[in-house]
């Protein structure tokens, strides 16, 4: 079940979509004071956190103040942190918002012992998130030669660049219909899943640009849900193809992003490479490109 809500925003200048409440864990007082006084490295961005959305005991998004001048291509991530004790904690992080955003968004694990989402998890608006300055990514239009259907593959918080991606309005330009699969053991990890296309289909003008194009494909793998199943199989079998009332994978037309634990980016990438899909990357647009969503 998601948590109480904190405080969440769309879009920087719409109030309206602000509902604001509060579920702070037991640390933050004393977190919070240790940000404070900590000293913030040098060549850093160092971000104020403006919303913060718990959806489980596992996961959640937050949005923070984008720094002028940093600029980054849907789909990238980059490494942000916090200060705990007076050294900086770094990971990896899909920027979920679009290039276009005012704001910045992520979306995120809570590994109960992870030396940053341990901490992390507790930040509320006002606290302050490290950034260092250079994006980079596979995930990104630019790797991809050009075809009619993407389709985007996700497990877990994998989603994260594919919410940047499918807020884009490059993706609708390049691609006719947009696919994007996230799977996962519960349907309540899902939420962000079904907020995001909410908010789309809602957006001023995301809804005009992105109409029909998009289609969500949500399947859960430990509990009852209308689409069931790992992905891959669901692509084995078909039956992703014939929910989708869509033709079976063509390197002719289809294209790929994948972006789920090691063990997910393999078989699916096997199996677009079954179909005939190319791997791609920056330097070499291909027909489908991956990107893990954690090490291990
Ligand atoms: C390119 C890239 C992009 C990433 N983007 C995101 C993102 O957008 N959102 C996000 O939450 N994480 C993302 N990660 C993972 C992130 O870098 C951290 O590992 C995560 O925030 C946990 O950090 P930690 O220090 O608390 O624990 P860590 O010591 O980093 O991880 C501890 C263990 O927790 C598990 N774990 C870590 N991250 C995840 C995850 N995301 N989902 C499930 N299990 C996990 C793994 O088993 C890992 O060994 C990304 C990683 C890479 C390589
Ligand atoms: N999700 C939770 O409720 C939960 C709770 C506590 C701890 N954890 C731990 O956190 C870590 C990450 O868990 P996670 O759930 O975020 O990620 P995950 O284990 O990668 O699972 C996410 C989704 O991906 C599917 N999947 C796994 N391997 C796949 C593959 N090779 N091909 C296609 N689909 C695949 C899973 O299906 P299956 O269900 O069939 O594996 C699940 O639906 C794990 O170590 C886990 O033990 C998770």
């Amino acid at each position: 079940m998601r948590d109480q809500m904190v405080y969440f925003a769309f879009a920087k200048n719409d109030e309206t979509k602000r509902p604001i409440g509060m579920n702070a864990p037991a640390k933050t007082e004393e977190f919070a004071v240790a940000q404070v006084q900590a000293k913030i490295p040098d060549g850093v961005y160092a971000e104020t956190v403006l919303a913060v959305e718990h959806y489980t005991d596992r996961l959640f998004r937050f949005r923070m103040t984008r720094p002028a001048g940093f600029r980054f291509r849907s789909g990238e991530f980059a490494m942000i942190g916090l200060m705990v004790g007076d050294k900086p904690v770094y990971r990896a992080y899909s920027i979920a918002s679009p290039a276009w955003d005012e704001e910045l968004e992520f979306f995120s694990i809570k590994v109960p012992d992870g030396p940053l989402t341990s901490h992390l998890q507790a930040i509320k608006p006002g606290d302050r998130v490290l950034m260092r300055k250079k994006p980079t990514g596979t995930l990104v239009l630019d790797a991809l030669t050009p075809g009619k259907r993407l389709y985007m593959f996700s497990t877990g918080t994998g989603i994260a660049p594919f919410a940047s991606l499918i807020r884009d309005p490059e993706t609708y330009e390049k691609f006719d219909e947009v696919i994007l699969t996230h799977t996962c053991r519960d349907v309540a990890e899902l939420k962000y899943g079904f907020d995001l296309v909410h908010e789309i289909n809602n957006h001023e003008f995301l809804h005009e640009i992105v109409g029909d194009k998009l289609k969500h494909y949500p399947t859960v793998t430990r509990e009852d849900f209308q689409y069931r199943g790992r992905i891959t199989d669901l692509i084995e079998s078909a039956k992703l193809f014939t929910d989708l009332g869509v033709p079976a994978l063509d390197p002719a037309v289809d294209r790929g992003m994948i972006c789920g634990s090691t063990a997910m980016l393999k078989d699916t990438k096997d199996l677009l490479e079954k179909a005939g899909l190319v791997e791609g990357s920056n330097n070499k647009p291909g027909e489908f490109v991956i990107e893990r969503a954690f090490v291990g």
